[in-house]
């Protein structure tokens, strides 16, 4: 009890501090502020079917609704300006419950423990004299944190994609998936795009939208689609720490072919939806890594502000 205290006590922390560092935008999420949901449907391939229970790896097509996002906190930030995207997934599953998946175009994070997070948050703190972030901070933080640095460079150079129909994002933590036997085995997600991945090269001429109108263009002319890549994690794998990859020579399956055919009709009513990276199903577990068990709490607090139009 005193525990789970103290984690939300911490949640509420970091999104403070994300309010301080980045502003407050009443009514919208603290973090992938600007977003636009999409209908989906999701088929298994059936290769799954023996390492998870379950449903919608294992059985008939289900229905999904999809959320592109920006990563910044304003929902105003142009499309044309170098940032992580997010795409989050909720599927409907036959007996009427969701289960989420969320994944950004990185294929690792920033931080290993929410604590070392809320460290980064006060290290980007801008420099007064400036407005901008003080780099020696920054510099000090990797020094103090090096695990920080390769998320750090790889998303201070990601591309800025032609769609966000035409990127790779990846879920970054692991998960657990447990078969009908009870075994459990780790893994990790990525959904790969039907589209051969591109980086747009000049964006001076992009709408500030840009990517929902991109998108919405695109899908006059029928569905796209990605492939739901699984990596299976082996003895020795850490599950425990998001700044890490696992070797790309683990086996990998396509657990199944999601199709998104066009924009949600209900916008608002997704606006105040959560997708929750902890809202699992029977046959998917949480892994021990505490950054993916403090997201719920975080998620919960900014949902509370942003719905109580703070
Ligand atoms: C300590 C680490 C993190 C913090 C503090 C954080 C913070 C947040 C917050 C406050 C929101 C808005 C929630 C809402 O109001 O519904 C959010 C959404 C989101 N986060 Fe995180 N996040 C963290 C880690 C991650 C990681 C590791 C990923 C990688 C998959 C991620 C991907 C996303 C995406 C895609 C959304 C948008 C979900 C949607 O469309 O509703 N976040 N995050």
């Amino acid at each position: 009890m005193a525990s789970e205290l103290a984690k939300s006590q911490l949640s509420v922390t970091i999104v403070d501090n994300i309010e301080h560092l980045k502003g407050t935008h009443a009514g919208y999420r603290r973090a992938h502020a600007r977003g636009v949901c999409y209908d989906a449907t999701f088929t298994p391939t059936g290769d799954a079917g023996p390492l998870t229970t379950a449903a919608h790896l294992r059985g008939e097509p289900v229905s999904a609704t999809v959320r592109f996002s920006h990563t910044d906190t304003n929902p105003h930030v142009p499309d044309g300006d170098r940032a992580v995207r997010g795409f989050a997934t909720k599927f409907h599953l036959p007996d009427g419950t969701n289960t989420d998946l969320i994944m950004v175009n990185l294929d690792r994070f920033v931080a290993s423990t929410p604590e070392s997070f809320l460290e980064l948050l006060h290290a980007a703190e801008p420099d007064p004299a400036t407005g901008a972030p003080n780099l020696d901070n920054i510099k000090a933080h990797v020094g103090a944190h090096p695990e920080a640095g390769p998320g750090l460079a790889a998303a201070a150079v990601v591309g800025i994609p032609v769609s966000y129909a035409a990127t790779t994002y990846w879920a970054i933590h692991a998960f657990f998936w447990r078969d009908a036997d009870g075994a459990a085995r780790p893994v990790k997600y990525r959904w790969e795009p039907d589209l051969d991945p591109a980086n747009a090269e000049d964006t001076s001429g992009w709408s500030a939208e840009h990517l929902a109108e991109e998108l919405a263009e695109r899908l006059k002319s029928g569905p796209v689609g990605f492939r739901l890549i699984v990596q299976l994690g082996e003895e020795g794998d850490n599950t425990d720490d998001s700044t890490q990859v696992w070797p790309a020579e683990r086996t990998e399956i396509v657990a199944g072919h999601l199709s998104i055919t066009g924009e949600a009709a209900d916008q608002e009513y997704w606006h105040n939806q959560v997708f929750d990276p902890t809202l699992l199903t029977p046959g998917i577990e949480a892994s021990d890594d505490p950054v993916l068990a403090a997201r719920s709490t975080i998620y919960a607090v900014s949902y509370d502000r942003r719905v109580h139009k703070r």
